[in-house]
């Protein structure tokens, strides 16, 4: 049987000073396999055309449409509205990135600077010759660099990340991933002397106090804090 779900959802506008954070409701009747990127669709159709959320993919791979669904960071594409029995859920923005409008946050600002930070590509030893084979990876190597590499940058880890909240230039989990990543692939020569010097302090590997909810929450379930134990057994060792 159908029944009525309740969304209090966040809605401010930061750039105009008519707006005042506040939480407004709409109710809808709950559909079949809805999920709140079918419910927030239905509520801009309905109700207020000036909703603000970001959504690009619907299947979990862009990584635009991550935000705090009842206090949990999640993903709004793969959430289902029948996970909430009560039918009461509270929608608001990810804590932790640049509030663009009401559910609408600027992670890609932050993932670039996050990227250049690590230094995000190939240190390659020797210019590539593009006419000649690729250099060859082993392939339990390339496995892991591959399942690495599944990361959407969907800010998830980060908002869920009580080290961030703490310390607002954390590298984060998926940071520390992108790092780990490169350190295991043999393609790049960056040394863990060259490591340390890009995360090897309190913003970096040594910050994280392993509270585990980046892993918790990861919609990829990438193993985040292994790899950050990993490069903390690998860093700590630098003299
Ligand atoms: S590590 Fe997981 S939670 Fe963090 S940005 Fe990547 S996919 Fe999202
Ligand atoms: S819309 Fe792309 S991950 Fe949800």
């Amino acid at each position: 049987m159908s029944r009525t779900i309740t969304f209090k959802v966040f809605k401010y506008n930061p750039l105009s000073k008519y707006s005042t954070p506040q939480f407004v409701e709409y109710k809808l009747e709950e559909t079949d396999g809805m999920t709140l990127f079918i419910a927030l669709n239905m509520i801009r159709e309905k109700f207020d055309a000036g909703l603000n959320f970001d959504f690009v993919c619907r299947a979990g791979i862009c990584g635009s449409c991550g935000m705090m669904v009842n206090g949990k960071p999640s993903l709004a594409c793969r959430t289902l509205t029948k996970s909430f029995p009560d039918g009461i859920i509270t929608l608001m923005p990810l804590p932790g990135f640049k509030l663009l409008k009401d559910l609408s946050v600027d992670t890609g600002t932050w993932m670039n600077e996050m990227s250049k930070r690590v230094e995000s590509w190939i240190h390659s030893d020797h210019v590539t010759d593009i006419s000649k084979m690729e250099d060859r990876v082993e392939p339990e190597v390339a496995q892991e660099v591959f399942e690495l590499d599944r990361c959407i940058e969907c800010g998830i880890c980060v908002a869920a990340c009580g080290t961030k909240l703490m310390r607002p230039d954390f590298v984060g989990a998926v940071g520390i991933n992108r790092i780990a990543r490169f350190q295991i692939d043999s393609l790049d020569k960056r040394t863990d002397e060259d490591y340390y010097e890009l995360i090897g302090d309190d913003n970096g590997v040594f910050g994280c106090m392993s509270l585990l909810a980046c892993e918790d929450n990861c919609p990829k379930h990438l193993p985040l804090q292994s790899k950050i134990a990993y490069m903390r057994r690998k860093l700590v060792c630098i003299k």
